[in-house]
């Protein structure tokens, strides 16, 4: 979609070094992306929403190379300051798949530098910030050195595409507040190759918005997205699955449009419920959650019957339970987690996030 063999550097013109940063944040899904063919293309749409303090700084320092291999990408790499050679080499192998996209890369000697805001082993998922830092940062260059990407609608656009080819969730990690990813009839401009901005069709109640991560365990994963996305190619629950989240979407919609946070909770509880059923029931069987993600959904649902009050959880493909809820509970949410449910929490462990304003060029 995006090959462009134009975009090569005049090499009796070329650019001064320099380097473009990047801070991107995570993103969390409330209709979930889980299944997907071809390269990266889901099999339904999702629906999240931009987080702000779990987020990614990327800088990508350039300079003319003057010896081209040829073939590869001159590439150094750090993570929090230090060389990585696992991250290295994936960041180099998407960096070799995005030739056709961006042949500058090959022109270039390139040091990326990448850190998060939180800990790696605080089991909060780093694809869909990392991926999209990255991705932004392409797109910076490509612009800085053609031009070409001027248009903000037609930049994020890319950007959200070439995230997307990094890591599928991480491509609706672009835009501010909330995105949607995956065909469907009832927004506009929807694709499954990009996420689309769907902030402005949302209630204010959804921008002041708290996504605290409860880390019930910080462990690496036990299946890995590549492999739970595979699954759901056996899985004998897969189409009806397809056909729930597709039939979701409008009255998620509809429920964000008007400040339903009724309808909003219910829909973002039984679709973390359902990915876990999903790979409970896939072959091989994976149970994701922990004793104390069990205790803290039950806490949640016995407190909202209690108090009436809109808090709400999710969960990705592990144990760590997301509370949902509006800022105007915030300090009964927190002196709730505080009381009864930071015992359940890996060394009292939680990180407090909430809806952003999606990513920054610093
Ligand atoms: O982007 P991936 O391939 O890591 O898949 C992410 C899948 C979930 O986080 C479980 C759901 C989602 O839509 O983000």
């Amino acid at each position: 979609m995006y090959d462009n063999p134009r975009l090569v550097i005049d090499s009796s013109n070329p650019p001064e070094p320099g380097s473009i940063v990047w801070r991107s944040p995570s993103n969390i899904a409330i209709i979930k992306y889980w299944g997907k063919y071809g390269l990266q293309l889901p099999r339904n749409p999702s629906l999240s929403l931009t987080l702000a303090s779990s987020f990614t700084d990327t800088s990508l320092e350039y300079a003319i190379n003057d010896n081209p291999s040829g073939s590869g990408i001159d590439l150094e790499f750090y993570f929090h300051q230090e060389e990585n050679e696992a991250f290295k080499a994936k960041i180099q192998a998407f960096l070799e798949t995005l030739a056709p996209v961006f042949p500058f890369l090959k022109q270039l000697k390139l040091v990326i530098r990448t850190g998060n805001s939180f800990p790696h082993s605080a089991g909060i998922a780093s694809s869909a910030s990392a991926m999209s830092a990255l991705a932004l940062c392409l797109c910076s260059l490509e612009d800085m050195l053609f031009g070409t990407l001027q248009e903000p609608d037609v930049f994020d656009r890319k950007a959200s595409w070439v995230a997307r080819l990094g890591s599928g969730s991480a491509c609706r990690s672009v835009f501010p507040h909330a995105a949607v990813w995956g065909e469907t009839q009832h927004v506009k401009e929807a694709s499954n190759e990009y996420a689309v901005p769907v902030g402005d069709l949302i209630h204010d109640t959804f921008k002041d918005f708290h996504d605290d991560i409860l880390i019930v365990s910080s462990d690496e994963k036990s299946v890995s997205s590549r492999a739970g996305h595979a699954l759901m190619d056996g899985n004998p629950f897969a189409e009806t699955r397809y056909a729930q989240a597709r039939q979701r979407l409008p009255v998620l919609l509809d429920a964000m449009r008007t400040g339903d946070l009724d309808t909003f909770g219910k829909i973002a509880e039984d679709e973390a419920l359902t990915l876990h059923a999903l790979m409970m029931c896939s072959n091989p069987s994976y149970l994701l959650m922990q004793p104390g993600s069990v205790a803290i959904i039950e806490k949640v649902r016995a407190y909202r019957q209690a108090t009436g009050r809109p808090l709400y959880f999710t969960l990705d493909a592990g144990p760590n339970v997301h509370l949902l809820y509006p800022g105007e509970i915030i300090h009964e949410v927190r002196a709730f987690i505080e009381e009864e449910l930071k015992k359940y929490c890996e060394n009292g462990r939680y990180q407090e996030d909430w809806v952003g304003e999606g990513p920054e060029e610093m």
